[in-house]
């Protein structure tokens, strides 16, 4: 089936075994950039798995050009932990590349001891808050050392290949982009003025490594900025880095402070691909695509149409690190894709807490997390088959126990089902469909729509009882939520309820706003439709923009906190916020719901009461535990445990890593 997937190719001198490359992710943290043991566990396991080449890093190259919790190139004694992971990831079948990081202006001080940013230009950055400072023509000869010594380095330890970094809005984006840009010696002015700063570093860095070692450049596609550089710049320029002395193009989306999602799941699978096939156009080197691309069979196809030679399967091999040799083998359905929710590997980021996956929660413990096979064998009875539920159960089944699982609906996945209900959130179904398949595969006996009771307890006599039966919507106390224009959110958001044309949604947490996201894109076209009004320019660009942002429904969600949205992640709250401004939902804040009447709901906010007008009120007011049945049962069985939401609503992350721990240690 897989035709080109599995073919060698050639990267400079550096033959692969395949077409599939794991990109950079700074994903881990370090310690004062060395390489700690949880990222040779890490990356060795994604060797294993059947990637051909893995790049390591961000890494830093010198004192401002990242956070000091990155790995680091910049200094010799760096080189020893880096050759030490070398050699495991050889040992595991795989080639190993670093890519060479400098953010400039979007470098944080607080991350960097306290040090100012340095940019092309002293442009205030969205991104940090912080103006950097501008590089003088000396310090610039100096950072273009820096790159070539930290190249240099990578070298000696042992790697197959260095990829330097020139997209995202990183210091060579910052010399590129005439956004921020503004220098009137021979690094700014006019395109190829701008395209020294970057070409001179590949330049550098070749001289440094020799002819054979090959270079890769990662550049932005698009930058997807108001006013900035689009894919015939990024053609130009790619071009420039070829002649330069690079072996690979590794293309991906836009800036960091674009308004452009590059990662959510509001991307499509492959819909960067594009960009990609610009500059395939204009290089004769080998290009690479990547950004939401972790199915194999879309990769074989992008490559079997000449869109580029590789693929870069990023959080695809943090979500499941043996996706290649499962894909070789055929293996699809054992496939665990990434879903793009960013909650366990982007959000933390922001957070300063530890990484993971949502749907693998061995993701970043790799060692402390390992699955191990069990002496007895027990009876294992989980009940809930959400995503607690079935992770507990997979685990529990791969580790040699025999379990059963009772769900009392008539579908699996517990809430997943409801956030997918969206457009553009549909990937969380893929998760649920990865789980089912689990539980054909390992033999966990589901009885579907049965209610465990305490009596089917005693039937079944399992020495384990796993309690995940979820939670339930929590029914605020305002006056007036007993009214009949008043529905529940999890009710709309599953289809079961149906809601007028002017709705009020209480509670702007993440299920009130996928709520409104759902309602607003009622009546507004899909997919397919824009295609043909497109094609056939059948409407004015300008109708279609309305076409597709205007629905049938007049939407506003009440939040009584300062922000809606707190309980998303940084990385998709914004994308969600700004797809329901479009759509024309009126998202209050501060606001706190009084009493809901016939017609809509009485507010007071700042001070002072008002009628939000509407003509069904929807309750997204959060949920509680659903856990009775566990003081019915506990004196019955020798081990009990309780997790997920029937424990305390949280999120799927959560969820699911106490669903994993809970078949990982009984
Ligand atoms: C946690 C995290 C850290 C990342 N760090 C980097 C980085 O240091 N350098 C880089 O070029 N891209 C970085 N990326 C972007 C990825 O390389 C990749 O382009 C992106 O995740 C989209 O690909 P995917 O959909 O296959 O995950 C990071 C992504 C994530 C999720």
């Amino acid at each position: 089936m897989l035709k080109l997937l599995f073919t060698p190719i050639k990267v400079g001198s550096l033959e692969l075994k395949n077409r599939i490359v794991m990109p950079a992710m700074h994903y881990l943290a370090s310690w004062e950039g060395m390489v700690l043991p949880h990222h040779v566990d890490y990356f060795a396991e994604r060797a294993r798995g059947g990637a051909a080449l893995i790049i390591i890093g961000g890494c830093t190259i010198d004192e401002t050009s990242g956070a000091v919790n990155m790995l680091s190139a910049k200094d010799d004694k760096f080189i020893p932990g880096l050759a030490g992971l070398a050699k495991e990831v050889h040992a595991h079948g795989a080639k190993i590349a670093a890519q060479l990081y400098h953010a400039g202006r979007y470098s944080h001080s607080m991350f960097m001891g306290g040090k100012q940013s340095v940019s092309s230009s002293p442009i205030r950055s969205r991104f940090t808050g912080e103006t950097p400072r501008e590089l003088s023509i000396p310090e610039i000869k100096q950072v273009q050392r820096n790159y070539a010594l930290a190249a240099a380095r990578i070298q000696r330890a042992g790697f197959d290949a260095v990829e330097v970094i020139a997209s995202a809005g990183y210091l060579i984006s910052q010399f590129l982009s005439p956004l921020v840009n503004r220098r009137r010696d021979e690094y700014g002015g006019d395109f190829e003025n701008r395209m020294r700063f970057g070409l001179e570093v590949i330049a550098e860095v070749r001289r440094e490594v020799g002819s054979d070692f090959p270079i890769i450049v990662r550049v932005a596609g698009n930058e997807f900025m108001d006013g900035g550089l689009a894919n015939e710049e990024a053609r130009l320029f790619s071009r420039g880095i070829e002649k330069a002395g690079a072996n690979m193009i590794n293309v991906t989306g836009g800036w960091h402070e674009t308004r452009v999602p590059q990662i959510t799941m509001g991307l499509p699978r492959g819909g960067f691909v594009y960009l990609a096939q610009g500059i395939k156009q204009a290089v004769s080197i080998p290009v690479m695509a990547c950004n939401r691309i972790s199915d194999p069979i879309l990769a074989d196809r992008i490559l079997r149409d000449g869109q580029a030679d590789l693929i870069g399967f990023a959080r695809g091999l943090i979500a499941d690190p043996e996706l290649p040799n499962k894909a070789r083998e055929g293996r699809f359905d054992e496939i665990n894709y990434c879903i793009a929710c960013n909650q366990g590997c982007f959000d933390p980021i922001f957070e300063g807490k530890p990484q993971t996956c949502l749907v693998n929660a061995r993701a970043g413990a790799e060692r402390k997390r390992a699955i191990e096979p069990v002496s007895s064998r027990k009876k294992v009875m989980v009940i809930g088959g959400g995503p607690a539920g079935m992770e507990a159960a997979r685990v529990a089944a791969l580790r040699g126990h025999e379990v059963c699982l009772y769900e009392k609906n008539e579908c699996l996945g517990g809430q997943l089902p409801l956030a997918a209900a969206p457009a553009g959130r549909e990937e969380f179904l893929t998760f649920v469909r990865y789980l089912e398949g689990q539980m054909k595969k390992l033999n966990v006996t589901v009885h579907m729509g049965t209610e465990a009771t305490p009596l089917q307890v005693d039937r079944e006599k399992p020495e384990v009882v796993i309690v995940a039966t979820g939670a339930e919507p929590a029914i605020p106390g305002i006056k007036g939520a007993d009214r009949p224009n008043v529905v529940l959110a999890w009710d709309v958001l599953s289809g079961k309820a149906d809601t007028g044309k002017e709705v009020v949604i209480i509670g702007g947490g993440a299920v009130g706003l996928e709520t409104a996201l759902l309602l607003a894109r009622k009546g507004t076209i899909d997919a397919d439709t824009l295609y043909f009004l497109t094609i056939n320019q059948a409407e004015k660009p300008e109708t279609i923009q309305g076409l597709l942002c205007r629905g049938l429904k007049k939407v506003t969600v009440l939040e009584m906190l300062k922000r809606a949205g707190q309980d998303i992640g940084r990385s998709t709250r914004w994308a969600i916020l700004q797809d329901l401004s479009r759509l024309g939902v009126r998202t209050l804040s501060k606001a706190l719901a009084k009493e809901i009447t016939e017609r809509g709901v009485v507010i007071e906010r700042e001070g002072r009461e008002e009628l939000i007008p509407g003509d069904t009120v929807v309750l997204a007011t959060g949920a509680k535990p659903v856990n009775s049945l566990y003081d019915q049962i506990k004196s019955r069985v020798g081990e009990i445990h309780v997790i997920g939401d029937a424990k305390n609503p949280r999120k799927a992350l959560e969820a699911v890593a106490e669903g994993f721990e809970a078949g990982r240690m009984i």
